[in-house]
């Protein structure tokens, strides 16, 4: 399949233009000037009804006539006659189309698109777009597109939604000196999408980062999986951070998921690295298409000025990759290349005294040295320094370095000398920015990159001990009662059934039942309402905690009835749930939501009644691996709780994180059934002690 895609759309031998035109302004006339101005070496061959020739070259009324095959069509003709060329593409053989043509999906016309992909299948042909701007490719000097030129020569390939922005980087390419081989307007994706496209890159010898920008995906599961199988870093710039029309706030998951952050958890889990805007997507792409991976979290500073250094320092620890103080025999080899009043911990300071041999001689050092993973250098515009001799002492060192296999990054502060040496090292392949701190960056991105092949190569074991029978049960009886809330008591069940520890709990019918099962259970009691309209009892004055005696849980029982019929006069109430009450642990929430694009997706963070208060939440696609699981622990802004704040005794993370995997499989297990789910809040107790769900909410599926 990749190599259909491959021929058919980005190494073509030879392109129809279906919609040519000789007449300037047309986007059929621009295509074709496009293909012939990159001097594409294929064969081109315009298509249009009454032409003979268009520009010089041979024109036939339809790719039928053509003598020999067509490996791809860029199409430029008004969507009313796009199938019926759909289909001559097809009997013509064409592996590749390129529908430039707007005029389908984007604006409600479904119908048209789905027949183009119907049509394009029953040949065989794959469809790039409708409504896109084209393809690029400098290896092929191809640009089958109407973007003016083919981008800066790099290794970068760039998958954008947003034909627009396209053509926009292909002409900033050369003002930001971000070098790309391939740009691919991907559009509407009614056939070819991210996943296919990765794929197909991932495979390519001229492409060594995939960019992505991002405005939505439609089958999340396939393209995680298409990141996770490639070897190549791809970094992705996603708009639209609003949150998702599909979460309903029935839950506090619900309220709290958004795109940005189901998307972000999607991209962590697949290795993507991520942009924050357009520019960090530019100067990470730069790093990430010209360096290696950083293997490890030894970052060494190089500088000449203390200014830049802190500032280095303050970014890096921002960024992920702290500094450590150098060991002592670097910090003596560093020693030889300063002024006594220099520093060689870590930021070396060469000082402002540091010429080119300095430079050179200690980059050359730290990129041989193994305690050395990655290597910033960073230069303040001298009087007593000639920036370009600067960024070619640089250069020297890398080439001298026996190291090959380490990144280097630059940054170089100053006036248009220090610019010029910035462009100057970019056309040696050693990416160079104008601040530390978008340097800082950079090297982040590519230890991001090291860390994210660790990521996908992690594998999720479900334990053996699900008994999803139980739980389907619980669900059917629900959906019997024709209800698509489920009770505590219910919702428990089906936790119970994953093995998630939840509190004892009896259904009392009665005031007698009541102390009955308080007694049974053992005093103090938690007592609360159960009834499916009632999803937030203490709302509703139905929980009472505490209670120490028979008559404390009778006067209870009556109170929380009482309150519960005052909430909602028509409440179906199944009766008073009886249930220990749980020793004092750090709560913490754990929630899915079904998203619409990703599926079962997990959240943990704070709990407890200030949930969405706090929002110190994360999320992961469902399944959670152990190792992601602990991530998601640490990574929220409370994590020093977890650990044991004030003298307390650390909290339990393994049992935890153990909690959140079996969540995770609990909520893919029965995505067919469950739209979103709370546990909150779950208390956390010392380590080796577990933890235990206090209260449950499950809202089903719509059937
Ligand atoms: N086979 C081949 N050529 C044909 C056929 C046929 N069956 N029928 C007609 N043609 C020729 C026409 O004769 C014409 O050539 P001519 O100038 O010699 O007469 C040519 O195809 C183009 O047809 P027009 O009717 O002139 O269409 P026009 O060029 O005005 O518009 C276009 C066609 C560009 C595809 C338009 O419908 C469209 O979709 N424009 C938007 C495209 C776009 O912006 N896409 C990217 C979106 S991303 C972004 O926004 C940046």
């Amino acid at each position: 399949m990749n190599n259909d895609i491959m021929t058919g759309l980005f190494k073509p031998k030879s392109i129809a233009v279906v919609g040519a035109s000789a007449t300037p302004g047309k986007i059929g006339y621009t295509v074709l000037k496009n293909l012939i101005d990159s001097q594409y070496t294929g064969k081109i061959y315009p298509i249009n009804p009454t032409a003979d020739e268009i520009l010089g070259i041979k024109a036939y009324a339809s790719v039928m006539d053509v003598p020999g095959e067509i490996d791809a069509a860029a199409i430029t003709v008004p969507a009313k006659l796009t199938l019926q060329v759909t289909e001559e593409c097809g009997k013509k053989g064409i592996k590749g189309l390129i529908i430039i043509t707007s005029g389908f999906s984007e604006v409600g016309n479904h119908e048209l698109e789905e027949q183009i992909v119907e049509t394009a299948k029953r040949y065989g042909s794959r469809i790039l777009g409708p409504n896109i701007v084209g393809v690029l490719s400098n290896a092929d000097h191809m640009n089958a597109s109407f973007a003016p030129f083919l981008p800066m020569v790099g290794k970068a390939a760039l998958i954008s939604q947003s034909g627009a922005l396209l053509i926009a980087m292909d002409a900033a390419s050369y003002t930001r000196k971000v070098g790309f081989d391939k740009l691919v307007s991907i559009g509407n994706m009614s056939d070819v999408d991210f996943a296919d496209i990765i794929s197909c890159l991932n495979d390519d010898e001229n492409t060594s980062c995939i960019t992505l920008y991002i405005e939505g995906i439609r089958d999340g599961r396939k393209f995680m999986d298409a990141c996770k199988n490639a070897t190549k870093p791809i970094i992705a710039l996603k708009s639209g951070t609003s949150s998702h029309g599909a979460a309903a706030a029935a839950s506090h998951t619900g309220s709290l998921a958004g795109a940005a952050k189901v998307y972000g958890a999607a991209f962590k889990q697949s290795g993507i690295i991520q942009a924050s805007d357009l520019n960090n997507l530019f100067d990470r792409t730069q790093a990430l298409s010209l360096q290696p991976p950083m293997n490890g979290d030894n970052l060494l500073i190089i500088t000449n000025g203390g200014g830049v250094g802190v500032l280095a320092t303050d970014a890096a620890e921002r960024d992920g990759i702290p500094l450590k103080f150098a060991p002592k025999e670097v910090q003596d080899e560093m020693k030889k290349h300063m002024p006594e009043f220099g520093s060689a911990k870590n930021p070396v300071d060469l000082t402002g005294m540091a010429g080119t041999e300095w430079y050179t001689e200690s980059v050359q050092f730290a990129l041989d040295h193994s305690w050395v993973d990655g290597l910033v250098v960073l230069y303040c515009e001298t009087a007593m320094t000639n920036p370009i001799e600067i960024a070619k002492g640089i250069k020297r060192a890398v080439d001298a370095a026996k190291t090959k296999d380490k990144p280097i990054v630059v940054s170089a502060v100053g006036g248009e000398k220090s610019d010029a040496a910035i462009q100057w090292l970019l056309e040696n392949g050693i990416p160079a920015y104008n601040s530390p701190e978008v340097a800082i960056n950079a090297m982040a991105a590519l230890r991001e990159q090291a860390k994210a092949k660790i990521t996908v190569a992690e594998k999720f074991k479900p334990y053996g001990d699900y008994d999803k029978e139980t739980a389907l049960k619980v669900i059917k009886k629900a959906r019997e009662d024709g209800r698509e809330s489920l009770t505590e008591i219910e919702a428990k069940q089906i936790f119970e059934a994953y093995g998630l520890p939840t509190t004892k709990g009896l259904l009392a019918k009665s005031e007698a039942e009541a102390v009955e099962f308080a007694k049974k259970i053992g005093y103090p009691v938690v007592m609360k309402i159960v009834s499916p309209e009632i999803l937030h009892k203490s709302d509703a004055g139905g929980v009472k905690v505490n209670i120490k005696d028979d008559a404390a849980a009778r006067e209870a029982y009556n109170v929380i009835l009482a309150n519960a019929k005052n909430y909602k006069s028509d409440a179906n109430i199944h009766g008073i749930l009886v249930q220990e009450m749980a020793p004092w642990g750090t709560e913490v929430i754990l929630g899915s939501i079904n998203d619409a694009t990703f599926g079962p997706t997990m959240m943990f963070g704070l709990g407890g009644i200030f949930v969405e208060v706090l929002k110190d939440v994360t999320f992961r696609v469902s399944p959670v691996s152990e190792n992601q699981a602990l991530i998601m622990l640490d990574e929220i802004r409370g994590a020093p709780i977890l650990a044991g704040v004030r003298g307390e005794a650390p909290r339990d993370k393994e049992a935890m994180a153990n909690a959140v995997c079996r969540y995770s499989s609990m909520i893919l297990d029965l995505k067919d059934e469950i739209s979103e789910s709370d546990a909150n809040p779950v208390l956390v107790y010392e380590k080796g002690k577990g933890i235990k769900i206090v209260d449950a909410r499950v809202i089903l599926k719509k059937k």
